[in-house]
């Protein structure tokens, strides 16, 4: 199985960005907690992170035809990208939302999810753990 993790912005700031509630580790450290998990899950990952919402919208058209599911935090693209929800919804791969923070205890305009909406599931509030049950939630249901 092939998976597509997408990282949104700010999210290259880990460990410096309010560390009380995005944690201490970098995003060097989070992509090796991915690499490691989709390692002993069998997966193929590609990973990539973005400040642009085209370019994510760019990656998520490319992996039409190319990756079996979409690992994705959009960060606050979340909250205001129909763009990222459309480029889902179009490639119609099984996508899974992850957040390290809870968004639905945080401020109000945190608690709607465009992308969310084209997601067959969302895990929120788990820091880093939050993308591995979203890769062995997609193994489990979409693996091959
Ligand atoms: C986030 C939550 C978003 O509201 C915020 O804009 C982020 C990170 C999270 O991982 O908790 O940048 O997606």
């Amino acid at each position: 199985m092939k998976l597509l993790v997408l990282n949104g912005p700010n999210l290259n700031m880990l460990g410096i960005r309010e560390p009380g509630i995005y944690g201490t580790e970098s995003y060097a450290a989070l992509e090796a907690f991915v690499r490691d998990v989709c390692a002993k899950n069998g997966v193929e990952a590609e990973l990539y992170q973005s400040n642009h919402e085209g370019d994510l919208v760019d990656k998520i058209q490319a992996a039409l035809g190319t990756a079996d599911g979409i690992v994705i935090n959009p960060a606050a693209y979340t909250h205001t990208s129909v763009a990222i929800l459309d480029a889902l919804k179009a490639v119609a791969l099984p996508a899974v939302e992850v957040h390290l923070s809870d968004v639905s205890a945080r401020e109000e305009f945190r608690h709607i999810s465009y992308a969310g909406m084209a997601c067959v599931k969302t895990f929120a509030g788990y820091g880093f753990d939050g993308y591995r049950l979203a890769i062995e939630y997609l193994v489990e249901h979409y693996g091959k």
